[in-house]
């Protein structure tokens, strides 16, 4: 049976945004959506890898790494501006894919984007728990990463979830309050850290590679790339450089999702360009300094810790500092859970609208938000969070989340192509050059992963496929006969 490209017009994308019980609230403006972007991106990756990558793979040098990662981000950050001014429609990469690729390599979007978002928000919840165990010295049944059913994870899973229920605005108003805390905890480290500076502790910058005893080598651990070429395992010196740029990735996953609020904004067009690429520049800037703060402050062989970033002031007796940064990552890492679950409640939003997953899904509360996915959603979640053991899983989110951007790359170029003509209030700089730049970067951070993620991430999409043919394909709104299927060629007369 052959499988025939459906692709939906972008006026019937932005057309269903207006249908009566499934429109969503347009209140959002551009500090919202910077604030959600940082709200999103600084957690778990600068208060936890930093530290680890320093120390395992990159040394001093992984203030490098971040500037790598940040550059990879970018590229990808330009194309997602373009299209979500464009396409200013809840859904982000899967409804561009939609409007560009066709249905089923949005399906592959939108499954994928279940890994970034929901399994993103289940890890970071997890990072939460601990981080409040640290805080407050709390019992190990109860949070942390020994607690098994971790009720703190599932507590905060589920407190958010109800602030959800009330809307996007919400929402923002209090990621805008947090991220202010979590913003000035990150300049105390940066301040109070540059004074304590050794520039010793800088030399080398770039640590010489070194190879990994033969025996310590699993090979579902090491970089695919190096396993495929038959690389002998190393660590530092540039490789190590790349290894750690691929894994601080994670750290930037979420500037993205502030195209996932386009439908929700006042003034797409101009908003979401300047929210994805403020927060990213923003972010990227913070980054560096921590890393390159923290550094200097310590050995980096010293930074291998789970709390790497309050454990560099115990180590220089600067104790009242590393409680404050505990309780900045609480705070921090709370709304990153937030917007994630913002974030894929929006995504499946579109999905259901669409009837590649059951349409009543997306009916809409009194508060204009998405009540039973959001539900849905922060059930999924909670139970992740709370069962499953989720440190190793960070790196699968990684990957779901590189996907994606590379697919938003290609749609820039193929758009411009086959819609010559659409608005585009934001025009990608430099096209196809930046869209390129993305691929090849965003693939090269993915063959950067271990053996293991690629392996979980192929079993992952083929569930999805499967779901697919056996659900989406046969109910979507573009089915023949359904409530969006183009219009029948019309019939020749043969004269
Ligand atoms: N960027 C987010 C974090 O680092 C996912 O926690």
């Amino acid at each position: 049976m052959a499988i025939q490209r459906r692709v939906k017009s972008i006026e019937q994308a932005i057309a269903e945004t207006e249908e009566p019980d499934r429109r969503l609230k347009r209140d959002l403006r551009a500090v919202d959506l910077i604030s959600f972007g940082i709200g999103v991106i600084i957690g778990t990756g600068i208060f936890v890898l930093t530290g680890q990558q320093a120390a395992v793979n990159a040394g001093p040098a992984v203030t490098i790494s971040f500037l790598l990662a940040g550059i990879t981000c970018a590229f990808a950050a330009l194309c997602y501006a373009e299209l979500a001014s464009s396409v200013p429609v809840a859904g982000s990469a899967y409804t561009y894919t939609y409007a560009t690729l066709g249905e089923l390599a949005a399906w592959v979007i939108g499954w994928d984007l279940l890994l970034e978002l929901m399994l993103g928000a289940a890890v970071v919840a997890r990072g939460w728990s601990a981080y409040l165990q640290t805080l407050f010295d709390l019992p190990s049944w109860l949070a942390g990463t020994q607690a098994s059913p971790d009720w703190s994870a599932a507590a905060i899973v589920a407190a958010l979830t109800a602030m959800l229920l009330f809307g996007a605005k919400d929402a923002g108003r209090f990621t805008g309050a947090l991220v202010v805390v979590k913003v000035a905890v990150v300049f105390i480290v940066i301040v109070v850290g540059a004074r304590y500076i050794d520039t010793a502790n800088y030399s080398p910058f770039i640590p010489p590679a070194e190879r990994v005893p033969v025996e310590s080598a699993d090979v579902l651990r090491q970089p695919i790339v190096q396993a495929f070429l038959g690389v002998e395992p190393t660590v530092y010196g540039v490789y190590g450089i790349l290894a750690a740029a691929s894994v601080v990735f994670f750290a930037y996953i979420g500037f993205d999702i502030v195209a996932t609020t386009a439908e929700e904004t006042k003034n797409p067009q101009r908003d979401v360009p300047r929210g994805i690429l403020g927060s990213l520049a923003i972010c990227t800037l913070l980054y560096m300094a921590v890393a390159a703060t923290i550094t200097g402050m310590v050995p980096y062989q010293e930074l291998n810790d789970a709390d790497p970033l309050a454990q560099a002031f115990v180590t220089l007796g600067v104790t009242w500092a590393a409680k404050l940064i505990a309780l900045g990552a609480v705070v921090g890492i709370t709304t990153v859970i937030l917007v994630l679950m913002l974030g894929q409640s929006r995504v499946l939003f579109a999905m259901a609208r669409d009837r590649l997953l059951p349409e009543r899904l997306a009916r809409v509360n009194r508060h204009g938000a998405p009540s039973t996915i959001t539900v849905v959603i922060g059930l999924g979640v909670a139970l992740l969070a709370a069962f499953v053991p989720l440190s190793e899983l960070s790196e699968l989110v990684s990957i779901g989340t590189l996907f994606a951007f590379t697919v938003v790359c290609i749609a820039v170029p193929v758009l411009r192509r086959t819609q010559p003509n659409l608005r585009r209030p934001f025009h990608t700089p430099w096209v196809p050059v930046v869209p390129i730049l993305g691929v090849a970067t965003c693939v090269w951070l993915m063959l950067n992963l271990p053996v293991e993620t690629w392996l979980r991430f192929v079993v992952w999409m083929a569930i999805g496929l499967v779901i697919y043919v056996a659900y989406g394909r046969r109910h979507s709104r573009l089915v023949p006969g359904g409530p969006s299927a183009p219009a029948p060629e019309p019939r020749e007369t043969g004269r």
